[in-house]
This record gives C-alpha cells, structure tokens and sequence, in this order.
C-alpha cells in the first residue's frame, strides 16, 4: 500500500506529538516538518529523520507532500492551513481552527473549492469512552438525554498567549456537546473573567440550550492547581461519566454501577489514522471543517454574552 506523504507546520509541544505519530503509523510517510524557530526545526527534523523547513511555502512546493498538519500558534494556524491548501494540500488544523469566525469561513470556502480534505483537531472524538457515550445514547441505553456538564480545569500552560480559555481549552467540550447531543444549541450564555491572565479569560463557564430543552454545562479555567478533565451526561435511566486522562468510563443506574474495561489507544493515533483513511479512500471525517467553523461560533457567542450578559444565539 502506498503511504501518504504527510507533514507538520508548528513543531513546538503538539506538533512533535503530530510528528512522532505520523512517522509511527503505517499509513503515513512523514517526509518534512517545518517550524520558524530554525532551531526547533532542525531539532525536531533530526530526531524523525526528515526535511526542516523554516518558509511553510518552500516546504509546500514539495509535491509527495499530499497531507499537512498545522500545529501552529492558534492565531496564525488558519493562515498557515489556507497556504497549505491553496498549495493543493489536504489539512488537519489544529483546534480552534482560527483566530475568528471569518478566518473559518475561509478556509472551509477555500477547501470546497479545491477539492481538498480539511479537519479540525477535535481530539476528543477520538477517544473511546466518548464513542460509546455517543452510542449509549443513540441506542437509548441511557433513556431519554437531559443534559452533559463538562469540567476542563487546570493551570495555566504558559506557552498559550494568543487567545483565552474559551477558545482554547473550552471549545473541546463545544464540539463535544453538538456531538452528544448532535445538534446545534439553540441559546449560550457565558461568564467568563480573568484572574491571573493579563490579556484574556482564564476562567469560564458556558451554558447551552438545546431543542426541548436539554442543556448543557461547561466549566474551564487555568487556575485548578491540579488538572482535571471530565465528562458527565445524564439520561432518564442512568448517568454515564468519562474520565478523558485515564479513559476510564462509568455506567451508573438505580441498580448498578459499571466499569467495562477496555484498550486504551492514544487519541491523537486514531484522528491521524482516520486523517490518513479519509484521505486516501475519500470518506467523509468524523471532524468536518464545518464542525471546525460551528465550535468556533459558539465560541464568540459565549465570549459575547459574558460581556453583554445577554443569551446569544448563533445567529443573533
Ligand atoms: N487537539 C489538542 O488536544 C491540542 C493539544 C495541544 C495543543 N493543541 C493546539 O496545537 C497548536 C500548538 O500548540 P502547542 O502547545 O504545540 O504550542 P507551542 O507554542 O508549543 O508550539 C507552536 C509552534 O509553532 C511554531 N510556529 C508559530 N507560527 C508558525 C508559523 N507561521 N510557521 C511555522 N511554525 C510556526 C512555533 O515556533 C512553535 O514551535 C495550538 O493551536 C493548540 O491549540 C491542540
């Protein structure tokens, strides 16, 4: 089978996970990576034995390069993702996609036009326990769904300094509600404030209402001293909770509680995998650009109603 040439742009803490993973997998040739800290690149481009690039567009006249991961600051990964496909490359952007709504739309116009495979990095979707929330509640197994609370928590990464908590750590768990719940909210209302952050948020809670009145609740901050990441939905007949750090997952009804066991696989190994897949035999991703853009909406409507403190809409 013929591998697909892959690389990385932005090799700082995630994009070398991006690396070491396409050169693991069998699916992928990881053929160069480029980061503008020349330094990194030629760090990096040492240890996977590959091409360092400091110019994203002397990197991308290489044809074999068929697919790009874009890894870069959040406010410059929709730039360097619309070099990448205006260059006829496929692209995995990395969350939040882009530094605004508009940025987004962009980019989805740009890859419809092209031809091109574009995803957002929603890891999260790719870690089991979600998958078999997501099926628990499609088959019913949990009766009728009321409402998911979501708690990102933790301290500040230093290395974050171009957008908030909201549009970096938060909009996982956006894109995990419409996923839950599949469908958009219908009504957000957010505070969010800043406590030890000089330029943004590092703290917020969102809540989203959806069709009939289900909802949703998020809570995210850099300011827990320790971290915790964890998801909870509640269904008529039981409530199921996902520990996203040790992927262990809980069934509990009136009767019993429940830990079934299972393989834990690394995340960031079967976006990539399915990355690989969609490219090569033309399927549709689980993370679609437009799952990419809706997030991102979300987003800005929650950081506009903390400042109004209006319910917003994703139209209003
Ligand atoms: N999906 C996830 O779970 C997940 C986890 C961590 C980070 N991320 C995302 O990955 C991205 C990178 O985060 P990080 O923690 O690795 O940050 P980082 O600061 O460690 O790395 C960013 C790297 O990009 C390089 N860079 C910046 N602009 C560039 C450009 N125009 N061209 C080439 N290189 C450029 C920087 O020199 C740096 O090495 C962010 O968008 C972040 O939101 C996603």
């Amino acid at each position: 089978m013929k591998k697909l040439g892959v690389a990385v742009i932005g090799t700082g803490f995630w994009g070398r996970n991006h690396a070491r993973v396409f050169k693991e997998l069998t699916e992928t040739e990881l053929l160069a990576i480029c980061d503008i800290d020349a330094e990194r690149a030629k760090n990096v481009a040492e240890q996977f034995g590959v091409k360092p690039y400091t110019s994203t567009e002397r990197m991308l006249k290489n044809e074999n390069i068929e697919a790009v991961s874009i890894c870069t600051w959040s406010t410059s990964l929709a730039k360097e993702a619309l070099k990448a496909l205006n260059a006829g490359k496929n692209v995995l952007v990395e969350k939040p996609m882009a530094a605004n709504v508009k940025q987004a739309e962009t980019l989805l116009k740009t890859a419809e036009k092209e031809g091109l495979h574009l995803t957002v990095g929603f890891l999260m979707r790719f870690i089991p326990g979600l998958q078999r929330i997501r099926k628990a509640i499609e088959d019913k197994a949990l009766g009728e769904l009321v409402c998911a609370n979501a708690k990102r928590v933790g301290q500040w990464p230093e290395r974050i300094g171009d957008v908030g908590v909201v549009k970096d750590t938060a909009i996982h768990d956006l894109d995990v509600m419409r996923y839950i719940f599949d469908e958009d909210p219908v009504a957000i209302y957010a505070k969010t404030g800043s406590i030890a952050h000089r330029k943004f948020e590092d703290y917020a809670q969102i809540m989203l209402v959806f069709k009939g009145g289900k909802s949703a609740f998020i809570e995210s901050n850099w300011l827990t001293p320790y971290k915790t990441r964890v998801f909870m939905v509640t269904g008529s007949e039981a409530i199921m909770k996902l520990d996203y750090i040790t992927q262990e997952l809980t069934i509990e009804n009136a009767k019993e509680t429940l830990q079934p066991r299972y393989t834990m696989q690394e995340p960031l190994k079967l976006e990539l995998q399915h990355f690989a897949k969609c490219i090569t035999e033309r399927e549709k991703p689980l993370v679609t650009g437009e799952d990419g853009l809706k997030a991102l909406k979300i987003a800005e409507a929650a950081l506009k109603s903390s400042i109004t403190g209006r319910v917003r809409t994703l139209t209003n």
